[in-house]
């Protein structure tokens, strides 16, 4: 756990945890020892802690997080104490990508001494918690107020030179690290060592630092949208201010303050969640599931269709070193495609990609050796099943056919072929090469091998794979597309476009809804309303009420824009206006009249709507559906859902995804009432009755976790 040995005068303590050397209770203990050891050996003039393997220390155990375990002695704040008040010098070695706890250690010790590659970084505001143990009172000392709000409030590491020009290290080396930080903890006085404690320093700057606070407060108020842990960082941060021990009391009351927030076990369930959503199984049949199957090995993958997404899913697979043949129709599409993807891997480590690993071509046939396909045309059913034909004559009979449909039918889809058990849905989110969810669903007849393999190339690319059942919209676009049809009955009763974006915003979605819509363009979902019959190019379909389409309350408004070419952003022109080349969302007094006319020729009542409920009507009807959806077994579990929306649809992480938040922070008693009194008020629209497995629980009073803790192998 933690190795002690002497070089001469020079103790070294090494960390020894694989993988990653957490700073668990066994390897505190074990430094706490090797300290006093060292500090009782007369024949000992300094101290080395470094760590072995792939990093010094990835920090504290989160498995201890939550428990008691954590509060043990030695803590990681008596460690940390204790290396700083050490009367022989310490040297902390550091390599791999050292956080939080490791930093911590580093900054108490008396000398910083890091390997070139190395890293340093502060995770631990993005998991809702403060970085302790003197963190917030060193490191401004250390290095100014400005970089350690940066790095703390941000969480995104340093390189060893970035953090040397801070003035974090003392010293970047190359190679044996060991032999080097022997050598340079050799060259210390204990003379010189009350100088080297950081907590004896004034932070530098401090005449202008209530410039420098005031204006990281504006900008995290916006950016942190609700999460509490950066604002409170940044107070931590300015007790750096205050004489050491007073910082450090303040830093423990903010530090308790957050560790036991709401927001601190949501930020940590979604951390964990990411990791659980790899433990699948198919709920109907649990013989069928992560530990049973074996993927097929993928070298090589075809796509087809070089639109947004088919570039996008192209420069995924070259960046993890797959081949790619790229398959359009388009010639001139193609050209554009390719180069795309060539100025998007320009300057990154993977640099152009070889001719060898992209190959674009125009014909089908050129895909007959590649292990798997993803299938990236228009979203037509007609067309799909006419491309997965082709593919079916041209492809090997092993090669997966996938296709990255938005929400059409894998069954219909995999009927198309003489191999439906090796079709299966790979639904990418857009930029496909930023987003990080794979969404993957299984068909009636999808092997668990082609399961295995879509869930596998995931991981391969580095994206989360998350594996649901098939049905329209799968099970993020089917739950996201409630919450717009709330938001124009919100806007029929008299709120305004930017009065819903602002109650969403201040939720803690990056953009509202009808921003979001004028952002993506209108006119995509206009026309699947006008496929789906919901409307026409030029209204309601003849003989049909404009507030009622197919049994359910309808809003025309978002039709009546599209009818007047208002698609957004791209139109200059949809729920809001645009000056020419800007991407700033202004009011408009056109979108205004129309709604108000809308109102006066339905007879709606204007009157004011809460923030409040805003946020409610257009969530909890999306909930309410992740009911039925595990209801259906169409997710193992809410973790499934939780995660999709995290990282596919901009949900705000600091209230853990929308089956968390209604779990935890809604209680599923109170989220069954409001479902039930909105319901009373919206009769006709189907997403307000309350699903039976919420009935369910909120009756037994039970919680979704626990639910979900039988569930999941
Ligand atoms: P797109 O319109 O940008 O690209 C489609 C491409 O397919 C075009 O370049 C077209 O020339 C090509 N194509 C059409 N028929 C073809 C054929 N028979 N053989 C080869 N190429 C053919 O469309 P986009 O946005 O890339 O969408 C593609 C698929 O991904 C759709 O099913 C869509 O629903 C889905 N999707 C789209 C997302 C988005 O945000 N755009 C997000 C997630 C899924």
């Amino acid at each position: 756990m933690a190795e002690c040995a002497t070089y001469g005068t020079v103790a070294v303590l090494q960390i020894n945890n694989p993988p990653l050397n957490v700073l668990g209770h066994d390897v505190r203990s074990q430094l706490m020892s090797g300290l006093q050891q060292a500090l009782q050996d007369k024949a000992v003039c300094s101290i080395v802690i470094m760590g072995k393997g792939q990093t010094f220390t990835a920090g504290a155990d989160v498995k201890e997080f939550g428990t008691e375990k954590v509060f043990w002695e030695p803590t990681l704040h008596s460690l940390v104490e204790a290396v700083s008040a050490s009367t022989k010098p310490v040297v902390t070695a550091i390599h791999g990508t050292t956080l939080g706890g490791g930093v911590a250690l580093a900054l108490a010790s008396h000398y910083r001494l890091a390997d070139s590659s190395a890293k340093m970084g502060l995770p631990e505001v993005q998991l809702g918690i403060l970085p302790t143990c003197g963190v917030t009172q060193r490191l401004p000392r250390l290095v100014g107020l400005q970089t350690a709000v940066r790095m703390v409030t941000s969480g995104q590491t340093q390189s060893a030179q970035q953090a040397l020009t801070a003035g974090l290290l003392d010293k970047v080396v190359t190679d044996d690290l060991l032999k080097k930080a022997v050598g340079f903890a050799r060259s210390v006085d204990v003379r010189g060592l009350e100088a080297r404690r950081v907590s004896s320093w004034t932070v530098p700057g401090a005449d202008r630092a209530e410039d420098v606070l005031d204006a990281a407060r504006k900008t995290l108020v916006r950016r942190s949208r609700g999460a509490i842990a950066p604002l409170t960082a940044l107070q931590a941060i300015q007790a750096s201010l205050l004489p050491f021990e007073t910082g450090m009391k303040r830093e423990a009351e903010l530090g308790r303050y957050l560790w036991t927030s709401w927001q601190a076990a949501a930020l940590r369930y979604a951390f964990f969640a990411e990791r659980t959503v790899k433990r699948w199984h198919i709920p109907r049949n649990k013989n069928v599931n992560y530990r049973t199957a074996e993927p097929m090995d993928i070298k090589s993958v075809g796509v087809l269709g070089a639109g947004t997404m088919g570039v996008g899913i192209t420069i995924s697979l070259l960046q993890a070193g797959l081949k790619v043949v790229l398959t359009e129709v388009n010639k001139a599409q193609l050209d554009k495609a390719v180069s795309l993807i060539q100025r998007s891997l320009e300057g990154k480590s993977g640099g152009k990609p070889q001719p060898m690993q992209l190959r674009a071509t125009t014909d089908y046939s050129q895909l007959r050796e590649v292990d798997l396909v993803i299938e990236a045309v228009f979203e037509d059913l007609a067309l799909k099943k006419k491309v997965f034909q082709q593919l079916d004559a041209v492809t090997n009979p092993r090669t997966i056919l996938a296709t990255n449909t938005s929400g059409l039918d894998i069954d219909q889809i995999a009927a198309a072929t003489q191999r439906p058990d090796k079709v299966i849905g790979t639904h990418f989110f857009s930029p496909a090469h930023v987003m990080r969810l794979l969404e993957n669903i299984y068909g009636r007849h999808t092997s668990v091998e082609t399961i295995a393999t879509a869930m596998q190339l995931g991981a391969t690319i580095g994206k989360v794979g998350v594996l649901v059942g098939n049905c329209p919209g799968f099970v993020g676009n089917r739950m996201k597309g409630l919450n717009f049809t709330e938001a124009m009955f919100l806007l029929e009763e008299g709120a305004e476009p930017q009065d819903v974006d602002k109650a969403l915003e201040e939720f803690g979605f990056a953009m509202g809804p009808f921003r979001v819509s004028d952002l993506a363009g209108g006119d995509v979902h206009w026309r699947r309303r006008i496929q789906a019959g919901l409307t026409t190019e030029h209204g309601p379909p003849p003989y049909t009420p404009v507030l009622y389409r197919q049994g359910n309350r309808y809003s025309p408004l978002a039709d009546m824009l599209c009818m007047q070419g208002r698609f957004g952003q791209k139109t200059g022109a949809g729920w809001y206006r645009y000056k020419s080349g800007s991407r700033t969302a202004l009011p408009d007094a056109e979108v205004h009249r129309l709604i108000h006319k809308h109102r006066q020729d339905h007879g709606f009542q204007r009157r004011n709507i809460s923030s409040q409920e805003i946020v409610e009507r257009c969530l909890f009807p999306l909930i309410n559906e992740g009911f039925r959806i595990l209801e259906e077994g169409l997710a193992t579990g809410p973790q499934d859902i939780d995660v999709i929306f995290l990282l596919g649809f901009g949900w705000p992480r600091h209230t853990g995804g929308p089956m968390y938040y209604a779990d935890k922070v809604v209680g599923l008693g109170n989220l069954l009432q409001s479902l039930e009194k909105y319901r009373a008020y919206h009769p006709r629209s189907a997403h307000w009755v309350p699903s039976s497995l919420l009935r369910k629980m909120a009756a037994q009073g039970t919680s979704l976790s626990i639910w979900a803790a039988g569930s999941r192998l």
